[in-house]
């Protein structure tokens, strides 16, 4: 019998050792072909390793830069130095900086202690343990909203917002394994995700790890699955989430939205309140990162575009709340969103 609880082999990013210890990622550019940690020794590693997304996905970021600054050396300066050092790893998820934020707290508050590199240490795992929390709150809530969708519905995801991409069991993803945990057996369009195949390397494993159906897709088809009538509901993650409820994912993510609305599929959104960035008004002052032509001209470790070809490469896209049927968070559902109610929401 499927066992829907497993969690992925080797977790996703795990301390290892007392304060002197160090971090072990689940390497993600290694995957599905290979199962292998790389340890991190120094912020640099981790700085290096979120770059290149060995880590990736907001949450997973937020707590791998918090386990980072346990690495500096153990007093206030350094510490300092190393979340200003990390803050530029990647500029979109703004969980990242939320982590930092509570790391830079926590360093002022212990500055000069015996214990200063213990309570850095105590904090980052309180971040993870925390997010591991909101991750199965965000389930329940989710599985909760599609609980009047029949045993066997179809959902669409894009990227990977799963157990690789948090500390705990993932946001879109913690949907689908709880509903799946209800005994409703959901089946899953996963989008491939170009140009670094999120869907297909990570969201495709995950999904077969815990005995999900899921069936992979390229970006290009989900329009036609939704044509055919075989989407029910669409839940993505986010990275960043404005004030007015406009939401940074992965790029495509925009599109499958557009897609959505068109063939009147609920659009829905799964992420923890850290998430959520109050300071930005609206969409349109996310940062969005830009990367690597590489990625999308050798993506594949082979040239699939002809030498000196103009590329353009935003990692992330901002899907407009108008399109967004409801963001499934932590601590419930936001429905209708607005400024007014995501404030209102955020507040209690
Ligand atoms: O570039 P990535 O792989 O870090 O992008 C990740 C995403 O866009 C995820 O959907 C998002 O971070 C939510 S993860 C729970």
């Amino acid at each position: 019998m499927t066992d829907h609880q497993t969690v992925p082999l080797q977790a996703t990013l795990r301390w290892q050792g007392d304060a002197g210890g160090h971090l072990l990622l689940l390497d993600q550019t290694r995957l599905p072909g290979e199962v292998v940690d790389l340890p991190c020794h120094t912020v640099e590693e981790v700085w290096q390793a979120i770059k290149r997304l060995a880590v990736r996905g907001a949450p997973a970021i937020g707590c791998a830069a918090a386990y980072g600054v346990c690495l500096s050396n153990p007093d206030l300066d350094s510490a300092l130095k190393a979340c200003d050092y990390l803050a530029t790893s990647r500029p979109t998820a703004v969980n990242l900086f939320w982590a930092l934020h509570r790391m830079r707290q926590v360093a002022k508050q212990a500055a000069g202690s015996p214990t200063f590199a213990d309570q850095l240490l105590e904090a980052a795992l309180a971040i993870h343990a925390e997010d591991r929390q909101m991750c199965a709150a965000i389930g329940r809530h989710g599985a909760d909203l599609f609980a009047d969708l029949p045993e066997g519905s179809n959902f669409l995801t894009h990227c990977n917002a799963g157990a690789l991409a948090t500390g705990g069991d993932g946001t879109a993803l913690s949907v689908i394994f709880e509903i799946a945990r209800r005994g409703l057996r959901p089946h899953v369009w996963v989008d491939e995700t170009r140009p670094l195949l999120q869907g297909a390397r990570l969201t495709a494993w995950e999904l077969q790890q815990r005995g999900i159906d899921c069936t992979l897709i390229c970006d290009s088809m989900a329009a036609k699955v939704m044509q055919e009538g075989r989407v029910q509901a669409v839940v993505t993650g986010a990275d960043r989430i404005a004030a007015n409820g406009d939401s940074a994912n992965k790029i495509g993510t925009y599109g499958v939205a557009v897609l959505a609305a068109a063939h009147k599929i609920p659009f829905t959104i799964a992420a923890p309140t850290s998430t959520f960035d109050l300071e930005l008004a609206t969409g349109e002052e996310i940062p969005i990162e830009e990367r690597a032509k590489e990625e999308i001209t050798h993506g594949l470790q082979t040239s699939t575009a002809p030498a000196g070809v103009s590329v353009y490469n935003p990692a992330f896209d901002v899907t407009p709340a108008s399109l967004i049927r409801a963001i499934i968070t932590d601590r419930g559902v936001i429905d209708p969103i607005s400024t007014k109610s995501v404030h209102r929401f955020l507040a209690t």
